[in-house]
């Protein structure tokens, strides 16, 4: 919610900061990561009292109100979904709730988090300035605690809904797309490059997945709450990752600018994708019989591919780090 954060610290106010800033050390501009570290301690979710979602006997709790909106759901109007019984489609919005989830964690856990390790080990020439190190290192914290949050979400899900079994679920789709990436190529620093525009996409975007969720009041309160506070966070990471990303790009030889600008528009499509791979099974488990026609006929229908379709984070990306007239991605309508 960036309606909390203090007006200074709002990604517009620091874009324009940056153009300013007399601190230009290491290609990266310092003035801005200083003041995103400064406000780490008054900003930073880790920092707060998170009793509501760590405490399993407080909170709001309405066992009539569903996990997971169905306008989110691809097969939300297929005929065989709306013939479904009501305990079907219970236990599928459930499901859907905990792999809305396991795809955050999967985000953070394989993707960002490594590639903070990464960035903190010098892995990336160019960033080794004072403040950038404190501002990824706040960073990797949130994302720790941002698995911490969604997993104790998932668990207290899984009481209080008594779900004793799940059908296992496939890796998410973003990450099965960094990995069928990173299987085409045969140098380490490719891997370690393809990670860094994940992660650098993931960062810049990830507020628009999490608002598929943080506003809705038709779910359980909780399952609102932990991607607002999520999104907090994630407001200070995309102006972090800007500056980061910017700056570390000016450090890489030209056979790398175009291994990065090659697989950006790959990230986006991975970031935005509506996951086919984990419904069948989901589906299977709820009952439906007919689970993998269900997502079949949603996968052929035009319109369905996309789950995120705020673009507005991923047109930042491109927008400043000046590779709009190279990244081959449909934008959609401004
Ligand atoms: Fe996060
Ligand atoms: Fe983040």
């Amino acid at each position: 919610m960036t309606d909390l954060l203090p007006d200074t610290e709002t990604p517009d106010a620091l874009e324009t900061v940056g153009a300013h800033g007399d601190d230009h050390a290491h290609g990266i501009d310092e003035s801005v990561l200083r003041r995103l570290a400064a406000s780490w301690p008054r900003r930073a979710t880790v920092r707060t009292d998170l009793t509501e979602i760590t405490d399993p006997d407080t909170g709001d709790y309405d066992a009539a109100l569903p996990d997971y909106p169905e306008r989110l759901l691809p097969f939300a109007e297929h005929p065989l979904w709306l013939a479904a019984t009501p305990e079907q489609r219970r236990t599928v919005q459930t499901l859907a709730w905990l792999v809305y989830n396991e795809r955050v964690i999967a985000a953070e856990e394989y993707v960002a988090n490594p590639t903070f390790a990464m960035i903190m080990h010098g892995v990336f020439p160019g960033a080794d300035g004072v403040h950038t190190k404190r501002a990824v290192q706040q960073t990797h914290v949130d994302e720790v605690w941002h698995t911490y949050m969604h997993m104790v979400a998932m668990q207290r899900t899984r009481e209080l809904r008594e779900v004793t079994a799940e059908p296992a679920y496939p890796h998410t789709v973003t990450y099965r797309r960094l990995l069928e990436a990173e299987a085409k190529v045969s140098e380490k620093w490719e891997r370690d490059l393809l990670k860094l525009v994940w992660t650098t996409v993931s960062e810049i975007s990830v507020n628009a997945y999490l608002e598929l969720l943080s506003r809705d009041e038709t779910v359980q309160p909780l399952h609102a709450l932990v991607p607002r506070l999520h999104a907090r966070d994630e407001s200070a990471h995309s102006s972090v990752m800007v500056e980061v990303a910017k700056g570390l790009y000016t450090h890489l030889n030209k056979e790398q600018q175009r291994a990065f600008v090659t697989a950006l528009p790959e990230a986006l499509n991975a970031f935005v994708a509506q996951d086919f791979a984990v419904w069948p099974g989901i589906l299977k488990h709820a009952g439906f019989e007919r689970a993998d026609e269900i997502v079949e006929d949603c996968r052929r229908a035009a319109g369905h591919n996309l789950l995120v379709r705020d673009f507005s984070g991923i047109r930042r990306i491109v927008r400043e780090m000046e590779l709009t007239e190279l990244v081959d991605f449909d934008f959609g309508a401004e």
